[in-house]
């Protein structure tokens, strides 16, 4: 209740910035795009309602955006990217190896079982008391640290083809940080961390790699795009990146201003579907459960 009093609160605001941000009027518009799912409904409800408001007194087109596309086409703002490409998506709710084969159609070959990857990040920054928000936090004070001094556990490594597991891993953080002594030791704890999400999505990222070139028996070289919040983390696009060179991919990133949610990728994903004309028929709602393939099992637990 708190987050849909703020998104109402707020709204009306944000509108008016980004028009005059834009130096645009309303009957400038193509068409609104919203975000409609998946997350908390009633913060949903929130900006839906006033995209179809809009959409409709303005004679214009509205077109409901499903939040992880607009992630997953986030990357396209900047850079040229032909289909298929391998997407890594990692926020503080997802984290899924999909195969992009064009818009509105997503493969997913992996996901985590648990912890999404900026949830553990999230949940390192609580149990060290690194302070908020979590990843930015846990990778500023890595810095600091060893990354060697902790050995912490990698779920399903060897195992489970590109799928993640990490609540083990937060346990383990949890348990060692009961023998934390000084501000040191919290930095190395930190750094281990971080390094060991490193390692295993160094490791799955090889995996789903060649499950994608498996999968569309195809050899040549294909972008492999990062985003999503965690993106933004400097380790581990330096490591994704040597991997994605070894393994013959094009690494592409969004820059940091594009990697968290932002209001751009979802503009982004409505021009998209705007030049395919896919516009709403006015009588959906907001799911928050709305996975980009439909047709993935169902895998947490
Ligand atoms: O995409 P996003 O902004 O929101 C969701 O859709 O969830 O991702 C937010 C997540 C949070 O868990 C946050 O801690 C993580 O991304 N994150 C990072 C960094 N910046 C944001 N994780 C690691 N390192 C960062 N620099
Ligand atoms: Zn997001």
């Amino acid at each position: 209740e708190i987050a849909a009093r703020a998104h109402v609160e707020n709204i009306d605001f944000i509108i008016q910035e980004a028009l005059d941000k834009s130096k645009k009027k309303i009957k400038d518009l193509d068409g609104v795009a919203a975000t409609t799912g998946p997350g908390l409904v009633v913060c949903l409800h929130v900006g839906c309602n006033i995209g179809k408001s809009i959409a409709t007194f303005g004679g214009k087109p509205f077109l409901p955006i499903n939040h992880l596309e607009g992630h997953a086409l986030s990357p396209s703002i900047e850079n040229k990217i032909s289909f298929p490409y391998l997407l890594l998506l990692v926020s503080g709710g997802h984290s899924q190896y999909l195969i992009v084969k064009g818009l509105n159609s997503y493969k997913q070959i992996g996901t985590t079982i648990d912890d999404a990857v900026g949830e553990a990040f999230d949940k390192t920054a609580k149990i060290l008391n690194l302070g908020y928000p979590g990843g930015p936090s846990v990778e500023k004070f890595a810095k600091l640290g060893n990354k060697n001094s902790y050995i912490l556990p990698l779920p399903i490594i060897n195992r489970g083809g590109c799928n993640l597991s990490l609540a083990g891993l937060k346990t383990d953080v949890l348990r060692k940080s009961k023998n934390i002594k000084s501000n040191q030791d919290k930095y190395n704890l930190a750094a281990s961390f971080q390094e060991t999400i490193n390692k295993i999505l160094r490791k799955k990222t090889e995996v789903a790699m060649k499950e994608f070139r498996k999968k569309l028996q195809d050899d040549s070289i294909r972008a492999f795009v990062v985003a999503g919040g965690v993106a933004a983390n400097e380790t581990i696009r330096k490591s994704l990146k040597e991997i994605a060179n070894n393994m013959n991919f094009e690494p592409i990133f969004p820059s940091k201003e594009f990697c968290g949610d932002n209001a751009a990728m979802i503009a982004w994903s409505g021009i998209q579907r705007y030049k395919k004309k896919l516009f709403s028929k006015r009588n959906e709602s907001v799911k928050s459960r709305w996975p980009l393939d439909e047709k993935a099992p169902y895998l947490k637990g």
